[in-house]
């Protein structure tokens, strides 16, 4: 997993570097987790100091625009836009309280595969949720 569900929202974006990716996830107005890859494609700034238009993000350099699905629709002062300008898209699904990405083939994506913990929605456990960084496998 990549998030619990309270770190991603609206308000926020939230930028992980996850198994060697730099991704960046936020909630579109209908709550659903966009994963998008986390580097403007004109000057590489972080998606994630940019802000939300919408379901779009806004880069916060120049003002290009993208759409959930990673197209670039807009770019100031230009009405041609390159045609390959474009993020990468992931594959996302949340199971409360974690958010999984896929980063492999998304035409191979087993999302619902991802593990679900409904303990962790249980008032009746007791949990804590964090995150720390590890040096090691991701197997571990
Ligand atoms: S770096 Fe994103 S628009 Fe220029």
């Amino acid at each position: 997993m990549v998030a619990a569900s309270h770190e991603v929202g609206r308000e926020r974006l939230l930028g992980r570097r996850y198994l060697g990716l730099d991704i960046l996830f936020y909630r579109q107005q209908d709550g659903t987790v966009i994963g998008l890859e986390d580097r403007c494609v004109h000057r590489g700034l972080p998606l994630s100091m940019g802000r939300l238009e919408g379901d779009k993000i806004v880069c916060g350099y120049h003002g290009f625009c993208y759409s959930p699905q990673g197209e670039c629709g807009r770019v100031p002062a230009q009405t041609q836009i390159p045609p390959k300008a474009a993020v990468r898209s992931f594959p996302v699904i949340e199971k409360p309280p974690f958010i999984w990405p896929w980063t492999g083939d998304a035409a191979l994506a087993e999302v619902d595969t991802a593990p679900y913990y409904p303990w962790l929605n249980d008032e009746a456990w007791v949990h804590a949720l964090g995150h720390i960084h590890i040096n090691c496998s991701y197997m571990h």
